[in-house]
């Protein structure tokens, strides 16, 4: 089960990251859609995985997501053509399921769709340092801000999706459940959102696997508590941020996220006071 759930888990990465490293919009939303059921996907393994009393983590293998590291869309194309056949060979030779069934049956399509994609020599930009956001003027420490925020927020919400997935699988409690859900699609977003502007800024940073004492074992209580608190410290950044920016559609976009985090945190004390109520 754990080689299943982490070349999902790859997928996922590899289709999210790529979907704000191309430049055509058809291109950014066929990879984007696929990313999201990637990510389905690696929770219906965990899911399945739990109920048949398998142990997991939430690792997987750097040297996959280095592959997006070239330099055209074209080699890019390639490495996401190559991810989905590689997965639907792992995956036939697994004794069928439902599962099993319904992933081979999504992954073959995908892979039509991306073998259709027309992306040629391109050069990808996302890794160039350039720092610059095109079109929109910055002074240096705005600029400088903002990097550093792009960076700490994308590695940030990686870590987030991880945690709050794999709680979810692990939760009894149906609010609790819920709110993990709606807490990591919440984060997809917001992981989205950071790449591209990272991307488009030549800073794109690819994640790590999360330590595993970061959501095995950790006492689910204690957890909800700090993160309401990490929740309220996001609002933050995002407000000193908004302000620091001058530039007005990137102030409205880090004031829209911020008041995100506000409602992570009701999120949060829902499923605290769901669990507490045991
Ligand atoms: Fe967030
Ligand atoms: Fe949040």
């Amino acid at each position: 089960m754990q080689h299943l759930i982490s070349k999902a888990h790859e997928s996922f990465i590899k289709f999210i990251y790529a979907s704000v490293m191309v430049e055509d919009n058809r291109a950014r939303r066929i990879l984007e859609d696929i990313a999201r059921f990637e990510y389905r996907h690696m929770v219906w393994l965990m899911t399945d995985a739990r109920r048949e009393g398998h142990s997991f983590n939430m690792d997987f293998d750097e040297r996959e997501i280095k592959k997006l590291e070239v330099n055209t869309e074209g080699e890019l194309l390639s490495v996401l053509i190559e991810d989905l056949e590689n997965n639907i060979k792992t995956y036939s030779d697994e004794k069928e399921t439902p599962t099993i069934a319904r992933l081979i049956n999504d992954d073959k399509h995908f892979l039509y769709l991306v073998r259709g994609l027309e992306l040629d020599d391109r050069e990808i930009t996302a890794f160039n340092q350039s720092r610059e956001l095109p079109g929109v003027e910055l002074k240096d420490d705005a600029k400088a801000a903002l990097v550093f925020f792009l960076m700490e927020e994308t590695f940030k919400e990686y870590e987030l999706i991880t945690i709050y997935s794999y709680l979810k699988v692990h939760s009894d409690k149906v609010v609790a459940s819920c709110a993990f859900t709606d807490l990591a699609y919440d984060s997809i977003y917001h992981l989205k959102r950071f790449a591209e502007l990272a991307s488009k800024m030549g800073v794109l940073t690819m994640p790590k696997p999360i330590p595993h004492d970061k959501y095995q074992n950790i006492g689910v209580v204690e957890f909800l508590k700090e993160n309401i608190e990490e929740e309220m410290d996001a609002e933050k950044q995002c407000l000193i941020l908004a302000e620091k920016i001058g530039n007005e559609e990137l102030s409205d976009f880090l004031l829209f996220i911020s008041r995100q985090e506000v409602y992570h945190g009701e999120l949060l004390q829902r499923a605290l006071d769901a669990v507490k109520g045991e």
